[in-house]
């Protein structure tokens, strides 16, 4: 018998990777004022996106998420947002395109503030002080002061998020991704790299296409769809006592939803079938994430996903695998074959990020270009072997020209991860790095779905 769930259950489970909040009481306030604010999106969006993973799930459509390692309050602003969001239409509309496949954009946006770590101290120069866990939590400066967790940042993510959010929706639904607009998308962020041909080129066939159906008599403006896009936000469902203080009833339903973003999903560090992450994400009816990385055993997962989707509810649980790209081969097949097995419907996604993260010989934590696309390639080498679909990707990316992931089209070397290394936490793939990635999983893509479905009769037999 499953026993009795409420938005505080998780509170008597173990608990990993929570802070420790020198005033319990100020915590206590924040939770009460955060309970009282408006939700930040709305459980039918969240069915909405449920029911698209569902469309994943079942082989016709490709799950695209992903975002920056951590958001940060310092570089808040509408140029960093739209410029993100720029870089992911592109990659949308490239995969959409080139591998005719409807896309599901999920950001790893309005809300990814608490990073799980390694180890709850940093000792620099013989100071000792603790991990910086986000800027929900603490800040990162290098200071007692700054490294305490204060309860007050979640009021503060909260507002970052709230304005986050609203910027995104007028992206997504007033006018900015409309598909006529595909060329200006490009302005800024890839103009003249080596990207810029191959995308522009991919701009005028759209646009030929749009002008072609316009030809035919089809009114194009009466086609909402061409004109806006469903974009759906996703954070780690780190910080318990800020989920719970956004856990409502939703009034149509009944059901208990988390209104802090569309997808919570749970960390490789907190999976723990009995562990509070887990008793907290089982009780709401948000879809849900769970990264799976080297240690997760085949019965473990059968055993999470029995906890976390009873129903074997379609688009409920994506499993966002996180292997690196040499130890892939060692243990996804074995899931596969496991969840095959039981009859599991779920969302099979790919993080080739963060098991392929090194210390380069300058000191920069990175990750190789190569070596990313080399785990992208395996996974879709794993589905096919297995018969299952590869249905997404999992990225850490941004707008913006950094250099925190060596290699790509322009093969930036170790030397030049100095000139702009700006992330908060991981290194992430930059607006050209992105592209070239979405190329290369549009191939992919396409390749798959084309094998998913019986050949075409040959010519001589039609
Ligand atoms: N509404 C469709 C979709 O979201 C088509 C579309 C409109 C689109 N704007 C887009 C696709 C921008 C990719 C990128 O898929
Ligand atoms: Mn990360």
């Amino acid at each position: 018998m499953p026993q009795r769930w409420a938005p505080d259950s998780w509170r008597s489970r173990p608990a990993k990777q929570l802070p420790e909040y020198p005033d319990p009481a100020a915590l206590a306030r924040v939770e009460r004022q955060l309970a009282t604010f408006p939700p930040l999106v709305f459980a039918g969006e969240a069915r909405s996106l449920k029911r698209a993973l569902g469309r994943v799930a079942a082989g016709n459509a490709f799950l695209l998420q992903g975002g920056d390692c951590a958001e940060s309050f310092a570089e808040h602003g509408a140029d960093n947002i739209r410029d993100f969001f720029r870089v992911f239409l592109q990659m949308a509309v490239v995969l959409t395109y080139a591998a005719a496949s409807p896309v599901v954009k999920l950001g790893r946006i309005a809300g990814e503030f608490a990073k799980p770590r390694s180890s709850p101290t940093e000792t620099r120069d013989g100071k000792e002080l603790p991990s910086y866990r986000g800027d929900i939590i603490n800040d990162i400066e290098f200071t007692a002061e700054a490294r305490t967790p204060d309860p007050h940042r979640q009021l503060e993510a909260y507002r970052q998020c709230a304005a986050t959010l609203n910027l995104l929706r007028a992206f997504a639904q007033g006018g900015y991704a409309n598909l006529g607009s595909v060329h200006q998308w490009m302005l800024g962020s890839i103009k003249d790299s080596p990207q810029s041909r191959r995308y522009l080129e991919l701009a005028n066939r759209i646009s030929e296409a749009l002008g072609f159906m316009r030809a035919c008599g089809l009114d194009l403006e009466s086609h909402p769809e061409l004109k806006t896009t469903d974009f759906y936000t996703s954070h780690e469902g780190l910080l318990l006592p800020y989920e719970q203080a956004l856990t409502r009833v939703d009034s149509t339903s009944g059901d208990w939803y988390c209104t802090s973003g569309h997808l919570l999903w749970i960390g490789d560090r907190t999976r723990q079938a009995d562990g509070a992450h887990v008793e907290f994400c089982r009780g709401i009816k948000n879809p849900l994430g769970l990264k799976c990385g080297p240690s997760l055993k085949p019965e473990e997962l059968i055993r999470l996903i029995d906890i976390l989707n009873p129903d074997n509810e379609p688009g409920r649980l994506t499993l966002i695998c996180r292997f690196g790209a040499e130890k892939l081969g060692e243990h996804l097949p074995a899931l596969l074959r496991a969840v095959k097995r039981e009859g599991k419907v779920v969302v099979w996604s790919c993080d080739p990020m963060h098991g392929n993260t090194i210390i380069s010989a300058s000191g920069y934590k990175t990750r190789p270009f190569d070596l990313i696309l080399q785990e992208v390639k395996s996974f879709f080498a794993a589905h096919a072997a297995e018969g299952t679909y590869a249905g997404g990707v999992h990225l850490e990316m941004t707008g913006q020209d950094v250099t925190e992931c060596t290699g790509g089209a322009r093969a930036i070397t170790d030397a030049e991860l100095n000139d702009r290394y700006h992330t908060f936490c991981d290194p992430r793939l930059n607006a050209e790095q992105s592209i070239d990635l979405a190329f290369l999983l549009a191939e992919l893509l396409k390749t798959e779905r084309t094998a998913q479905h019986k050949p075409l009769p040959a010519a001589a037999a039609l």
